[in-house]
């Protein structure tokens, strides 16, 4: 008589612990963005949205200053890195008359920058693609754009080193790519008067 008690004291336990964890995991929320991930079919595949760079665009002004520090001409193929709204690639294909490429992680950017060189006419010259920039091959390049934060400079660095030509320029805004010597640093005053660095770095 005893036993049975105890075995229906400890099947009673059992049950309401299992009940209690299933209500805790129904009813606690995930915290908001921890399991967010972009769309299927922007070639993003499970890439999180956390711990990226977050969207700051350059001031036209120093778009500009950057573009022309690492002295862009129609010759050059530039590829602007989280391209954001695609100022830099537009810049640089519709005054400078290079070929841009702009690579942008953000869908909703991805697709405001995309519209934008439509807009303007620069589909021959310009483009963007929404993707993991560190999925996407620089070789082509031979002018990069970085406005990333520093760490991220550091985690790109060893693509850069592997993939650009000798005479490549790199042209970082306001973050430095750790172990590299810039040939220049620039310190410019955008219109709003907020002081800017760019760096440019050219590959050996
Ligand atoms: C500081 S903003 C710079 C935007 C633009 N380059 C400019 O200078 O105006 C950095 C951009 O990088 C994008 N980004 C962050 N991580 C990325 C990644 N892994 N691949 C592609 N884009 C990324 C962000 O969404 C954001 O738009």
């Amino acid at each position: 008589m005893r036993n049975s008690i105890d075995r229906f004291t400890v099947a009673l336990f059992s049950a309401s612990f299992v009940l209690i964890m299933a209500t805790l995991f129904y009813l606690v929320p995930v915290p908001s963005g921890a399991a967010q991930t972009v769309p299927a079919g922007q070639g993003l595949g499970n890439t999180t949205l956390l711990k990226r760079v977050p969207y700051v665009p350059t001031p036209q002004d120093v778009v500009e200053k950057m573009l022309d520090l690492a002295k862009v001409t129609s010759d050059d193929v530039v590829y602007d890195m989280g391209s954001g709204d695609g100022r830099i690639v537009i810049t640089a294909a519709q005054k400078y008359g290079a070929h841009a490429v702009g690579v942008e992680i953000n869908p909703d950017l991805y697709r405001q920058s995309r519209d934008r060189i439509k807009e303007l006419g620069l589909d021959d010259r310009a483009r963007v693609m929404c993707e993991d920039m560190f999925d996407v091959s620089v070789k082509r390049a031979t002018v990069v754009t970085l406005y990333l934060l520093t760490s991220s400079n550091e985690k790109m660095r060893p693509k850069l080193e592997r993939e650009l030509h000798s005479g490549t320029r790199v042209v970082c805004h306001d973050f430095h790519i750790p172990g590299w010597d810039p040939e220049q640093v620039v310190e410019v005053n955008s219109k709003n008067n907020i002081p800017h660095k760019i760096y440019l770095y050219v590959r050996p």
